[in-house]
């Protein structure tokens, strides 16, 4: 059994000195007996995705959705405004018909039914392409970032945000926003915690980095992303119950955390990598793992883009510790999981298989290699790829 000092634990600070909440508390907010006849937007998945990350902390410094100033800001210079790191834009899109029947304080819905309010401040232009090329470095329609920024409205409003109450999500045990995270690991007593960000189940080369990095650190949040993800993605719930069978079998229990990552996916690769790390650390992660082709679909970025991308910053910025890991897999020769600063022996002996052939397999009930994802999960899989 692990032994933590005693000393009080420190938790990094949040971007911007203080984590941001603005869940809204009654008799200290405004009275919602105001918002009535108030006018009223409904939100699509993503929207939802940011206005809870907004609200809760996870996006510190953010206060709302970002302003014009911002938005130029973080597109050229990887900035807020005012120098804060930040790499993308958070916008709420609306089209040019709605913008034109929305100011003031407006109520903010979903599914019909109202979960928070946005104080409009500035109404601006999307500039699609620009931010195509930019923040997703490539034009092409078929990038699926991509194409949800071409879908969605021309105008983007601004302002700040209020969330009536956390959502709970599909999964209430392992939702907890980020001062709920950082009192877990303030009550475990880890001096140091990785999280590890990932929208697939834990393969063996997961496991491995996760593994590593356990050496290094007191604890280990494993933080899938739960919001909307692109449709031959593996769904949620089928990879929480794929986590909970693998923490179950192979993990120190006092040493890890299942906690789920309410984002939607953007696909952004190196950008995207960073407003991950960025959050996790406002979550109270002092370290996080970014390995091969982070965040990433396709061939749009180069497989360690999302690595060097890091260096756009100082340490001290980015307040949060980036473990780097090279493309891992099993060997045969070796006998265990390697990557190639650690395995001598030639391609002949490696395990690779990509996400399109997992899917194939499972698809066609064929049992994954137990070197390349551990039984229960793969079971697990198969069960789902089988209803
Ligand atoms: S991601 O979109 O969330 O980045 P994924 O769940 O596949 O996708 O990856 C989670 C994390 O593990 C990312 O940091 C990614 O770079 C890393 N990763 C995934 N597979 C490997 C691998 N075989 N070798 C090294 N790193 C990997």
């Amino acid at each position: 059994m692990t032994t933590f000092q005693t000393a009080p634990v420190t938790l990094p600070a949040p971007l911007g000195g203080s984590l941001v909440r603005r869940i809204w508390r009654p008799g200290q907010d405004f009275d919602p007996a105001e918002l009535a006849g108030r006018p009223r937007l409904e939100l699509g998945s993503r929207s939802l995705a940011d206005l809870e990350m907004i609200t809760t902390g996870a996006y510190s410094p953010l206060t709302g959705f970002v302003g014009e100033a911002d938005y130029l800001s973080i597109i050229e210079h990887l900035r807020l405004a005012d120098g804060t790191p930040w790499s993308l834009p958070i916008t709420l899109p609306v089209t040019p018909e709605q913008a034109a029947g929305l100011s003031g304080r407006i109520v903010l819905t979903h599914g019909g039914e109202p979960i928070g309010t946005l104080d409009i401040e500035e109404k601006y232009a999307a500039q699609k392409e620009l931010e195509a090329r930019e923040v997703y470095r490539t034009g092409d329609a078929a990038h699926p970032g991509v194409a949800a920024l071409y879908a969605q409205g021309d105008v983007y409003l601004a302002g700040p945000v209020t969330l009536f109450e956390v959502p709970r999500g599909e999964f209430p045990r392992a939702h907890r926003t980020p001062a709920e995270v950082r009192e877990v690991i303030e009550a475990r007593g880890w001096r140091s915690t990785v999280a590890f960000q990932t929208r697939n189940p834990i393969h063996r080369a997961h496991e491995y980095l996760q593994k590593v990095a356990l050496e290094l650190v007191d604890g280990l949040l494993l933080h899938p992303l739960v919001g909307q993800t692109k449709g031959d993605d593996v769904p949620a719930a089928t990879r929480m119950e794929a986590y909970e069978v693998l923490l179950r079998g192979y993990y120190p229990q006092e040493r890890t955390l299942l906690s789920v990552y309410p984002a939607a996916m953007r696909y952004a690769g190196p950008r995207e990598a960073i407003v991950h790390a960025l959050s996790r650390r406002n979550y109270g992660a002092t370290h996080f793992i970014v390995g091969r082709d982070h965040a990433g679909v396709g061939d749009y970025y180069g497989t360690y883009d999302a690595q060097e991308i890091f260096n756009t910053y100082s340490a001290e910025e980015l307040g949060i510790r980036i473990l780097k890991f090279e493309h891992t897999f099993y060997c045969q020769s070796c006998g265990q999981l390697v990557s190639p600063r650690t395995c001598p022996h030639d391609s002949s002996y490696h395990l690779v298989l990509s996400g399109t052939k997992v899917r194939e397999k499972l698809r066609a009930g064929d049992n994954l290699p137990a070197e390349f994802t551990r039984p229960e999960v793969a079971e697990v899989l198969r069960k789902a790829y089988r209803r």
